[in-house]
């Protein structure tokens, strides 16, 4: 029986790093050596089992990158002869991205505050938390319709799923350098274009994606209770009745057949690619009892669809994009698999997420801590050493 929590902790300790008064985890020593947001957020919350004073240090590393107009960058390169094949990608910048990622930081400060209810971190970074959310609000959302946008297929976290497929007009089977092609071609074109979000969006990528707005959703949320408890209450009931918006725009947009869709372009097209994405929302319960039922029923539990022998694919293996080696085209990966985790708690599939758990720590016993994993066989792919594969402790 290995010890997974002795692992997680070797891990981690093996991948932190320190720079002048910052520490971060590098999300895998060879192939991701600097550091990435949502990879950060995953890493406090697993340092907030261990070590409450690392987990706000991690926190902290990440909001020093911060730009003046609220935008948290998704890639800071603290340490750019770090040997990696990771590509070199202009962004326009040097020491950062000029993207974002899921907005999973209130999630994450508020998980740390929990353990030790220290008033002082959450009020420290209670700016940075503000400007982030306002910034998504307000120049991710320029119509006002309440739907948060992404400009690059990057800032989903999921670089090359089949959901940003019809946006970057490529057809549902391609090389993962025809992906990657297409997707610096828009960072060139976000340079170009001065990092006008609303320009860049309208122009060249206009997607508007079921997980970024769902753990958007969450996070605004929390964000709200956060500012409560700082006594800030008029920013607690905006950022309350913001969520509600995002909801309602979800249900208006997204939804259809009892599955919510990221949509494309400016009459919201919806991209009807079944991937891990239909169960994002479990996560902010944005479904009721009964549409989750309908949709664990007819999805996770279906073999045509997302049963496999490793829970949980991020591609349903009836879509012709499905590709159970290609990233984020099939395998199983253990972030999509916590947010799922979690979303089944919150209604009650208590059994089905202990199957996602149980899943997981398979998977890591039999291959280590990959980056994802096959979801016939178990074989580690991509990344080794991969911290975000730590997640399976915060599976409670
Ligand atoms: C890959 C993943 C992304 C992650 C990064 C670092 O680019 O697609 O989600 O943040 O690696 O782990």
């Amino acid at each position: 029986m290995m010890d997974l929590k002795k692992l997680t902790f070797e891990l981690l300790l093996s991948n932190r790093r320190s720079v002048q008064d910052y520490q971060y985890t590098v999300p895998s020593p060879d192939s991701y050596p600097y550091q990435w947001l949502w990879d950060s957020c995953f890493h406090a919350i697993i340092l907030s089992h261990f070590n409450i004073e690392d987990a706000k240090l991690e926190i902290l590393s990440l909001l020093s990158s911060q730009f003046d107009n609220g935008l948290i960058p998704h890639i800071i390169y603290w340490d750019k002869m770090a040997k990696t094949d990771f590509p070199q990608i202009n962004w326009g910048k040097d020491q950062t991205s000029s993207i974002t990622q899921p907005p999973m930081i209130a999630y994450a400060v508020w998980q740390i505050f929990q353990k030790d209810n220290d008033k002082s971190f959450i009020k420290k970074v209670y700016p940075n938390l503000y400007n982030f959310y306002r910034y998504l609000l307000t120049e991710r959302d320029p119509h006002q319709n309440h739907l948060i946008g992404i400009l690059n297929p990057d800032e989903s976290g999921e670089d090359n799923s089949p959901r940003f497929d019809l946006a970057l007009r490529l057809p549902s089977i391609h090389t993962i350098d025809e992906n990657r092609q297409k997707r610096f071609e828009l960072a060139d074109q976000n340079i170009k274009c001065n990092f006008d979000a609303s320009f860049c969006m309208r122009n060249f990528f206009w997607v508007k994606d079921v997980p970024f707005n769902s753990i958007m959703v969450e996070n605004l949320k929390i964000l709200s209770q956060i500012a409560e408890v700082l006594g800030h209450s008029e920013d607690a009931k905006f950022f309350l009745r913001e969520q509600e918006k995002i909801v309602e725009a979800m249900k208006k947009f997204m939804f259809e057949d009892n599955l919510f869709w990221s949509t494309f372009g400016k009459d919201y097209q919806k991209i009807k690619v079944k991937t891990w994405a239909i169960f994002a929302p479990l996560f902010a319960q944005i479904l009721s009892k009964d549409q989750a039922k309908k949709l664990v029923d007819d999805y996770l539990l279906n073999p045509k669809e997302f049963k496999t022998e490793f829970l949980l694919p991020t591609v349903s293996i009836s879509e012709d994009s499905f590709d159970k080696q290609a990233l984020w085209r099939g395998p199983v990966w253990i972030a999509t698999n916590w947010f799922v985790y979690k979303g089944l708690i919150k209604y009650n599939f208590l059994d089905l997420a202990e199957q996602i758990k149980q899943s997981s720590i398979s998977l890591i016993s039999q291959s280590g801590f990959r980056e994802h994993f096959d979801p016939f066989t178990g074989e580690g792919y991509g990344a080794r050493n991969f911290t975000w594969g730590g997640l399976v402790l915060d599976m409670l």
